[in-house]
């Protein structure tokens, strides 16, 4: 376990970013990339994606087991500690054996992300946003943001909509709805109560609440029962990072169409493509990597089953990967 946290190590005088050092990674950025070295080896990766992939990794506290910035760099949740590793599940780097893995605990790796991420973001750059929606990353630094640079979960506390529930989006609460979804049809439901029961029972409708998302690849607004988390989110381009399932996770597409890229977790090695189109429903195995391609702004409902201690029943094949067998 690596115990120091995030320090700085220089300022580049002509670009205006600072350079980190993280236990024996180092961190530099330059106009148009980030640079990560190691004792054994360094990386590169185009700005926009290591940050969008970065500043995700921070806002859903390293989700559930790997998260690939592409395929060489990445963190995995041990929930509590975290690694990061570079060339850990790519053959190429672990033939070489220039790969590094260091674990820390969360934390550290959190501030350490958020760090960079401020450091390295201007005004004008949202990298929560669809490309189409944001300024770009690149060139020198700017004025920095002071905006937050994450929109934290926001736990639907009660039903949506009903009294004293804050989760609840509308033009009212700067959350219009996104130019993608502007021609579909948004009836309310109609509620109609017990006597008694004023107060208790509501229904919203839940393409509008997801039409009016601000931000894509980002469950922003969740529902969680005991174990079971549910999150529904808008998705536009591509996911910025790769994701290693360490668990089985559902998936519904509610509108139009993401296509996914399947690979195994370990190695990379490619094993399927799914085009997942209104109404599909999936389960990703706990034994993959995947990334998503959503052409057009899509609504993605994901189910995750977050019982503690099942990363590792899965890691030791007491569970199978997969949750159905068919035949
Ligand atoms: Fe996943």
């Amino acid at each position: 376990m690596m115990d120091a946290g995030i320090e700085k190590i220089g300022t580049d005088p002509d670009t205006g970013y600072t350079s980190f050092r993280l236990g024996s990674f180092t961190f530099r950025r330059d106009e148009y990339f980030a640079h990560i070295t190691w004792p054994r080896g360094s990386h590169i990766i185009e700005i926009d994606r290591f940050l969008r992939a970065m500043v995700r990794d921070i806002g859903w506290g390293f989700f559930y087991g790997w998260i690939f910035f592409d395929d060489i760099f990445g963190t995995t949740n041990h929930y509590g500690t975290v690694d990061i590793f570079a060339g850990s599940y790519d053959r190429g780097c672990k033939e070489a054996g220039i790969d590094l893995l260091e674990t820390f605990p969360a934390e550290t790796v959190a501030h350490a992300f958020e760090t960079i991420s401020r450091d390295w973001i201007s005004e004008g750059y949202d990298p929560l946003n669809a490309p189409l929606e944001t300024g770009s990353p690149m060139g020198p630094k700017g004025k920095e943001r002071t905006d937050p640079l994450l929109r934290a979960f926001i736990a639907a506390d009660r039903m949506l909509g009903l009294e004293g529930d804050k989760s609840v989006r509308s033009d009212a609460t700067g959350h219009p709805i996104n130019r993608a979804f502007a021609d579909m049809n948004f009836d309310a439901p109609e509620i109609v109560c017990e006597p008694g029961f004023e107060g208790q029972l509501h229904a919203i409708n839940l393409f509008e609440h997801i039409a009016r998302s601000d931000v894509t690849w980002n469950p922003s607004i969740s529902a969680v029962t005991r174990a079971n988390i549910c999150c529904v989110t808008s998705e536009e381009h591509m996911l910025p990072v790769i994701h290693g399932n360490d668990r089985n996770e559902w998936f519904i597409q509610l509108s139009d169409e993401i296509h996914w890229n399947i690979a195994d977790k370990n190695t990379g090695a490619p094993r399927g493509r799914v085009v997942m189109k209104a109404g599909d429903v999936c389960a990703m195995p706990a034994d993959i990597r995947h990334q998503g391609f959503s052409p057009k702004r899509s609504m993605l409902m994901v189910l995750e089953n977050g019982t503690p201690g099942l990363e590792t029943r899965y890691a030791s094949g007491d569970l199978k990967p997969y949750p159905v067998d068919f035949g």
